[in-house]
């Protein structure tokens, strides 16, 4: 893609997995390495927006150099709460939102600041839900604001992405197979059936992350 046809837009993107600590050593997280969030960054800085990041942890030494590119404002987080925080910074700013981050469901109802000792660890783990930062953020959208999601789904993966839509209320999804060979978590290449809140669709074959990232944004320069 040669065109810059992004100038003047600023596009907030979220990255990675959360990672919500029950004690200094041990957290729930998945496997999200923030491929998919990187190349989107790449894509709208090589089309010329103004690019905010918002990622957790990140798995390849090539995105975490991303990352840190000077025309890239980033914000490094780890869990939820930090990554709800960074985008309710960011968010009122941004033309476009793309939530890519793979955020916890749930999280430990307490954190010991000291190791818990296997001794003592819980047979069962009380656990709370972790508030849902994209639907915050939905909530707060002006008219020429426009917020995309993920859903990352295995089996029948476009029933669960209309319905996240539509509560989450979100201007389009991503739907995201993680069942499917060379997509998904980790992988450098992806697909998708990207979905916006008319119902119209558009299918991403199998194809590099980068390129996925360009058809998104695509995608979002048709939104209504
Ligand atoms: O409900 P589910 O986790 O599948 O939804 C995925 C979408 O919602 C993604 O865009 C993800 O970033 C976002 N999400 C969120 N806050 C959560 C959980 C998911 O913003 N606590």
């Amino acid at each position: 893609k040669g065109q810059r046809d992004l100038v003047g837009k600023h596009v907030l993107i979220s990255a990675g997995g959360t990672r919500e600590f029950l004690d200094p050593v041990r957290f729930i997280g998945n496997p999200s390495t923030g491929k998919m969030g990187i190349a989107l960054a790449q894509a709208a800085l090589h089309r010329g927006a103004t690019v905010k990041l918002v990622h957790g942890a990140l798995e390849s030494a090539l995105d975490a150099q991303i990352a840190t590119l000077p025309e890239i404002q980033a914000f490094s987080v780890t869990s939820a709460d930090a990554m709800q925080q960074a985008l309710l910074h960011c968010f009122p700013e941004a033309d476009w939102t793309i939530m890519a981050a793979a955020v916890a469901d749930v999280r430990p109802a307490s954190y010991s600041q000291e190791k818990l000792p296997k001794r003592s660890l819980p047979s069962a783990l009380p656990l709370e839900t972790v508030p849902d930062i994209v639907a915050a953020l939905a909530a707060l959208k002006q008219p020429h604001q426009k917020l995309i999601g993920f859903a990352a789904q295995s089996g029948d993966i476009v029933t669960p992405a209309l319905e996240k839509l539509q509560r989450k209320k979100l201007d389009a999804i991503a739907a995201n197979p993680i069942d499917q060979p060379n997509s998904g978590f980790g992988s450098d290449s992806n697909q998708a059936v990207l979905i916006d809140h008319r119902g119209r669709q558009h299918i991403v074959e199998p194809c590099s992350k980068l390129h996925m990232a360009h058809q998104l944004l695509d995608f979002m320069q048709t939104l209504t």
